[in-house]
């Protein structure tokens, strides 16, 4: 999740851009940099820095700089590490075209190859510097038309800023599944990825459109697809603060966050499924992939919540995938003597990627010469430095110390593993393709269950919020959602939960339940629904209150459940992603209901770096 700034208009200084990018930097932070076209110079200047936005302020020149248009970027890796060379803005042979990007291009091995065989020349790893050569490939003195003819070959996600020395009136601004705006002003006009950084210069704004592309100059601006259709649109008004532009207008990043998972489910997915194969592509294990077929074993080592999505990966990687597989504390197994051979690989878990105990026990499997493998949002990361390969999340930047939309999208990547592990050994084609469909859909089911449930989530917060303990329980897949359920409310709200395998209830916390227990119950129609269901009527009979989440269509829960959340259905293995939702934003409200700050809970830290 990059942020993008791009000007054009009466004012000629480029920090400006630098100012508009700092409101961006929650977007994310390994590196920035920005270009402008020197009105001196007659050519465009660059500069870049690797950290936060601070470093990049630090390298501008003492004097005053006088150049227009002009673009920036913080950047979030994707593809390539965290060096001034991967750093945008990204530039062609010529150094004529210069641009900023958010998104992924899928298909830029294919169009990187070509380009090089045509001659062009690449400096960095990105899939971004594509753009720059395949728009310099177009281009005869029209910027927009080049642009227009480039995008026509790429497959994948943008926003992009762009510039061209030798067209310097222009600023081209694109936008496929990645937020871009343009911020009107007096006389000038911006393009940026949300209000947060045009809001001290206008709150008139005009949101971009996947497939449209706006052209815009000193004097005017406009819109067309890529048919080079006119495209009419509304001018927004924005009266939001500089926080609530940021939090997307949301009141806290961890409701954004929850909201985002549609988007993160998708980014996760995207590109990584074949579907008509039955196949996952995993970039990241390329290298690996011969060592992965003789595995045949699998520890997966984590913390907090990335230990409970361990948890559910082990129930698909055994069903699926027939590997033995172990889930274990990050804290526990760097003090254990685990048992690694040649045929045993570990998969660590960890969103921010520098987990001191996860980063320790990664090291200890190194050295006793174990095959590891990552799962990790943050690019660049510990983590990600020192494993033998792994899968990225691209769920952008998770900002609530809650962990959200990374837990799902580290459940819908354990799939894609399962399904990758899975063919390579006995999983039939046929299964494959089931997996492969089933896993594709998740994003818009995601979107559906937010939808469904946000509205009662927050109703049944009011109602419950004023109980000082809740039970958590469910089987199979969705034990470990019990125990993320009640991590969540206790880690937010400070209200004493715990959660259980459902058929643990009578070997001791049935003893907890009377009317002021309450208690959830996982319950999709799955393999185990009968054995929770008798699960839920032992609670009943003890008087105690339940609030089921069940599968859409099923009725015979209410004769139980004194309340029923209801989710679409998908596959068993699947479950767990969509039965969280509710969880998570009945723990949000219960938080906020009781006063207290979701996104910095008292005694905890975003990324625990200490033992
Ligand atoms: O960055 P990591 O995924 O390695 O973090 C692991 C845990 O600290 C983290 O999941 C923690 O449990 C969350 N605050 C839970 O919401």
């Amino acid at each position: 999740m990059c942020g993008i700034v791009g000007y054009i208009g009466r004012q000629d200084n480029p920090r400006l851009g630098l100012e508009a990018l700092k409101r961006l930097e929650y977007r994310g932070y390994d590196s920035a940099g920005g270009a402008w076209f020197d009105l001196g110079k007659r050519k465009v200047s660059v500069l870049k820095a690797v950290g936060k936005i601070k470093r990049l302020e630090d390298k501008f020149p003492d004097y005053k700089i006088s150049g227009r248009p002009f673009i920036f970027h913080t950047r979030w890796a994707t593809h390539g590490g965290v060096t001034e060379k991967n750093a945008h803005p990204h530039w062609d042979c010529q150094k004529n075209v210069f641009l900023v990007h958010n998104g992924i291009i899928e298909n830029f091995k294919d169009l990187k190859e070509n380009l090089i065989k045509e001659g062009h020349r690449f400096v960095s790893e990105t899939d971004t510097e594509v753009l720059a050569h395949l728009v310099e490939k177009f281009f005869q003195g029209r910027l927009e038309e080049a642009v227009r003819k480039a995008l026509s070959l790429v497959r994948g996600t943008y926003a992009l800023a762009i510039i061209a020395a030798k067209d310097p009136e222009k600023l081209v601004l694109a936008r496929n599944s990645a937020p871009l705006l343009i911020g009107l002003g007096q006389d000038e006009f911006f393009g940026a990825s949300d209000p947060s950084a045009v809001l001290a210069h206008t709150k008139k704004v005009v949101y971009l459109d996947d497939g449209d592309m706006a052209v815009l100059t000193p004097a005017n601006f406009y819109i067309q697809d890529f048919k080079k259709n006119r495209v009419d649109k509304v001018i927004h008004e924005i009266d939001w603060t500089l926080q609530e532009a940021q939090k997307g207008g949301y009141p806290h990043f961890m409701l954004k966050e929850i909201m985002e998972q549609p988007e993160s489910l998708a980014n996760a997915l995207r590109g990584r499924l074949i579907t008509e194969q039955g196949l996952a592509k995993l970039g990241g294990l390329e290298l690996v992939e011969d060592k992965l077929r003789q595995v045949e074993r699998l520890n997966i080592i984590a913390c907090g919540t990335a230990y409970l999505a361990g948890m559910v990966g082990e129930y698909m990687l055994e069903e699926y995938a027939g590997i033995p597989t172990e889930t274990d504390l990050a804290s526990e197994f760097r003090y254990r003597k685990p048992i690694l051979d040649k045929k045993t690989a570990s998969i660590f878990i960890s969103q921010s990627g520098e987990t001191l105990d996860t980063l320790v026990a990664l090291r200890e499997v190194k050295r006793k010469g174990g095959l590891s493998l990552a799962i990790v949002n943050v690019v660049g990361s510990s983590v990600t430095r020192e494993t033998s390969a792994g899968i990225y999340n691209h769920a952008g930047p998770e900002i609530g110390v809650a962990s959200t939309k990374a837990f799902t999208s580290q459940l819908a990547l354990l799939a894609l593993l399962t399904l990758f592990l899975g063919r390579q050994r006995q999983m039939s084609f046929v299964m494959g393709q089931r997996l492969a469909r089933e896993i594709s859909k998740l994003p818009a089911l995601a979107a559906e269950t937010l939808k469904k449930t946000s509205k009662q989530a927050k109703k049944l917060a009011k109602k419950y919020h004023k109980f000082n303990n809740f039970l958590y329980m469910g089987r199979k897949y969705n034990y470990p959602i019990a125990l993320e359920g009640a991590l969540k409310l206790k880690e937010i709200s400070y209200i004493h939960a715990e959660g259980y395998g459902a058929g643990e209830m009578k070997h001791g916390p049935l003893a907890l339940i009377d009317k002021n227990f309450p208690t959830f119950a996982i319950c999709p129609t799955d393999s185990v629904y009968e054995k929770t269901f008798s699960n839920m009527q032992e609670i009943k009979a003890r008087k105690g209150k339940i609030i089921a989440v069940a599968t859409e269509g099923d009725k015979e829960i209410k004769s139980v459940a004194d309340d029923v959340i209801y989710i679409p259905r998908t596959l068993e293995m699947l479950t767990p992603i969509l039965a969280v939702m509710p969880l998570q934003l009945f723990a949000y409200h219960c938080s906020v209901l009781r006063g207290h700050d979701p996104d910095y809970p008292r005694s905890l830290a975003k990324s625990v770096t200490v033992e």
